[in-house]
């Protein structure tokens, strides 16, 4: 008997296994031993969206899923695994032949149908198919997410986040998602002179939704190609709305989409670190007085601990001005125990008069466009990463 792609092996391939419905998991556990093929995992119940994301991560060939137990919440399941995880194959088992619900496993994702029961040659090779179609498609690969938060209300967290997305958008010549995380306090929307009629709160409320499709329609598009998702402008909406399962999937759905993901988290309302621990940078902006070195330092380190872990953590500083800086960089270095990336100049003239006009700093010459420049291109992959290593607070050179 010759199956599928000659040189794809059943043998090779491997699992996972979603059902309530014991006796029928144990039917297919046994079925695809016999033939070979890994279970890599048995889960006895329709996955969380968080699950499915945690499950979406998982290497594997295929994915089989109980339809009878309950047709709805498998389809479901169906849905948001494949927009999460394209290359594998989502198939369901049934005793059912019912065709309009048939047409639903299609329309949801479901590429295959395994009849119960079950039979060795229709299960072989559905699951040679499945691993012949993973070899074809291009790795699963998710945009880069920079967030930006503010060691104290004003060290500029908002006007590096807008800046930065900006010139990555022009860097790129793609559109960069910018998210504004400052709910009821948000700045973004203004500094870009756009009025959103939608907010991180339509987006975040109701996950069950939020689909790609949606998402879409509530992105504000800016001239530069980035493309904003405001705060929201009520004041009493509590943290509690932001439930993470929401926040999970609209990242996850934004980085899909786009290569970079700028989010300016302020201070107010934290990003669950489910999220935060898959950003590329987690920069603390600051300015060189004391107090707000502190609060930098104090900032990094709890969301260190919070992702657990620090590579990604950094410090900006932003408003430098060596002349006029009354702290030694000395005292500024031992305040911090995590890099100092960048040194954003002090421009009051041109930072104050881009933001009441609503425009970016973008295609200005000015040392602090610049650095925003410089900054999208070390982000874009453009810039030799040692050149932002090398910057050390005060321009002196450590090691
Ligand atoms: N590099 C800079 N040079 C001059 N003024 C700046 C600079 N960065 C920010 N500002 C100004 O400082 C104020 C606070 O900045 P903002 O980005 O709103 O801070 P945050 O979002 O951290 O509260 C704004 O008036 C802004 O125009
Ligand atoms: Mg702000």
């Amino acid at each position: 008997m010759e199956i599928g792609t000659p040189d794809i092996s059943v043998q090779s391939a491997s699992v996972l296994l979603i059902g309530p419905d014991r006796t029928r998991r144990g039917a297919l556990t046994h079925a695809l031993r016999r033939l070979g093929v890994e279970v890599k995992q048995e889960v006895a119940e329709y996955p969380s969206y968080t699950r499915t994301a945690a499950l979406a991560g998982d290497e594997c060939d295929a994915v089989l899923i109980d339809l009878d137990a309950d047709p709805q919440a498998a389809l479901l399941f169906v849905e948001t695994y494949c927009a999460l995880n394209k290359p594998v194959t989502a198939m369901l088992y049934t005793q059912n032949g019912d065709p309009e619900l048939l047409v639903k496993c299609m329309r949801a994702g479901a590429r295959e149908l395994i009849y119960l029961p079950v039979e060795d040659e229709a299960l072989t090779e559905a699951i040679v198919r499945a691993a012949a179609r993973r070899e074809t498609q291009a790795p699963r690969r998710l945009g880069k997410m920079h967030v930006f938060h503010s060691a104290k209300g004003g060290a500029g967290a908002s006007t590096v986040a807008v800046n930065f997305a900006v010139a990555l958008a022009h860097e790129t010549k793609a559109e960069v998602a910018l998210v504004d995380w400052n709910g009821g306090f948000g700045d973004l929307a203004v500094l870009l002179n756009l009025s959103p009629r939608f907010s991180v709160l339509d987006a975040v409320r109701s996950p069950e939704r939020l689909d790609w499709d949606f998402l879409s329609t509530l992105l504000a598009p800016h001239s530069s190609g980035v493309r904003l998702l405001a705060a929201h402008d009520q004041l009493s909406v509590t943290n509690g709305e932001h439930r993470a399962e929401g926040v999970e999937k609209l990242f996850l759905l934004l980085r899909e989409k786009f290569a970079h993901v700028v989010v300016d988290a302020g201070r107010t309302f934290a990003l669950p670190a489910s999220v935060l621990k898959h950003a590329e940078s987690v920069s603390v902006v600051t300015q060189v007085d004391v107090p707000s070195l502190r609060h930098a330092q104090r900032y990094a380190t709890f969301l260190s601990e919070e992702i657990e872990r620090r590579d990604s953590v950094q410090i900006i500083i932003n408003r430098f001005d060596a002349r006029n800086s009354g702290i030694t960089a000395t005292e500024a270095e031992r305040a911090l125990t995590f890099p100092a990336k960048w040194r954003i100049p002090n421009d009051y003239g041109n930072v104050t008069g881009a933001a009441n006009a609503g425009l970016c700093l973008a295609g200005q010459s000015s040392p602090i466009a610049k650095m925003f420049r410089r900054m999208a291109e070390t982000a874009s992959g453009k810039a030799p990463k040692a050149v932002s290593k090398s910057w050390t607070l005060f321009g002196l050179k450590k090691g």
